[in-house]
């Protein structure tokens, strides 16, 4: 399972595109979480420290392929600056004359941030002509992006193939080494933590979980997809109703294999999921849900969960 990694190229004197993920909260135009700036910085300073010129580009939040200036990374470049008590060009275009411009600016051994790479369209629609604008921003190609590496988009994917070398950066490379750790020996008992919209998404996850796991713990609104199949009332939760049969064969699946699924006892209904301070604890199942739906766990639950953990 081993990668190329970082650490096994001469990056002296190369420009290296390092694709993160920054795709972090902001509120009022200030970085409200900067774990995941922080977590691409090993990377970012062991190529600095081999004499690269820096290039990063990432994704930030779903602006649908248009220019949404709320989901810019001009706030992430100041933040990123200042963890790294550097100067850091942003570029306000991600590909093209202004990218190029903007590396050059900054200099052998500088920083740039690209804006927001689902700017373009193309990005999402892995297209190949996009992906070769951005590879002729490096001379290397770093994968550093663990969060966004099941996406196939052009930064992620397709520009690998017009880069003549790429490897994973530090973080990738210890998420790698990680994931390898619990999915070959992992230490018992075994528990796994799912969430999610829907259990389509996630069918084959679960099954290659249950093969492995001593206990599933089942959150997010896939539970309502669980619940009603166990004849629970769940309001206007989120519920997959073709998807009941899919359900009973994970149960019995899990029954076989001994794995425990452990579905949330009670929860947070609101009739408004967007925001409103409206909401009430019941326990999953209670008819007074009435029309509302279904948004958290609720306190026993999470006290159920922490003891699994
Ligand atoms: C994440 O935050 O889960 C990753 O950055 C991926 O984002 P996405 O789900 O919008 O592709």
């Amino acid at each position: 399972m081993r990668k190329r990694s970082v650490t096994d190229l001469d990056l002296r004197g190369k420009r290296v595109f390092i694709r993160v993920d920054f795709n972090v909260p902001l509120r009022n135009g200030k970085v409200r979480d900067d774990t995941r700036i922080r977590a691409a910085l090993p990377t970012i300073h062991h190529a600095l420290n081999q004499g690269a010129t820096i290039v990063l580009a990432s994704h930030l939040g779903r602006p649908g392929g248009r220019p949404e200036p709320v989901l810019s990374l001009s706030p992430i470049a100041a933040c990123l600056s200042a963890l790294l008590e550097a100067p850091v060009t942003f570029c306000e275009d991600t590909i093209g004359s202004p990218a190029h411009a903007a590396i050059t600016h900054a200099g052998p051994g500088g920083i740039t941030l690209l804006e927001n790479t689902r700017f373009h369209p193309e990005e999402e629609q892995n297209d190949s002509a996009f992906a070769g604008a951005l590879a002729t921003l490096g001379d290397i190609y770093i994968n550093d992006a663990f969060g966004v590496a099941h996406r196939a988009h052009a930064s992620t994917e397709g520009i690998v193939k017009h880069m003549p070398t790429a490897a994973v950066g530090l973080l990738m490379e210890s998420e790698l080494v990680n994931l390898n750790q619990v999915i070959e020996s992992p230490e018992r008992p075994f528990v796994a933590i799912l969430g999610g919209a829907k259990v389509s998404d996630k069918i084959s996850v679960i099954q290659n979980f249950i093969d492995r796991v001593d206990t599933l713990i089942i959150g997010g609104a896939m539970t309502y997809t669980f619940v009603k199949t166990y004849g629970g009332i769940v309001g206007n939760s989120l519920v997959e109703d073709n998807k009941i049969n899919v359900v009973r064969n994970i149960q019995q699946y899990a029954n076989s294999k001994g794995v425990r699924l452990a579905l949330p006892r009670d929860h947070v209904v609101t009739d408004n999921p967007r925001g409103s301070d409206n909401h009430e604890i019941l326990q999953i199942g209670d008819p007074e849900i009435g029309e509302r739906v279904g948004v958290d766990i609720g306190p026993d639950t999470i006290t159920d969960f922490g003891e699994i953990i």
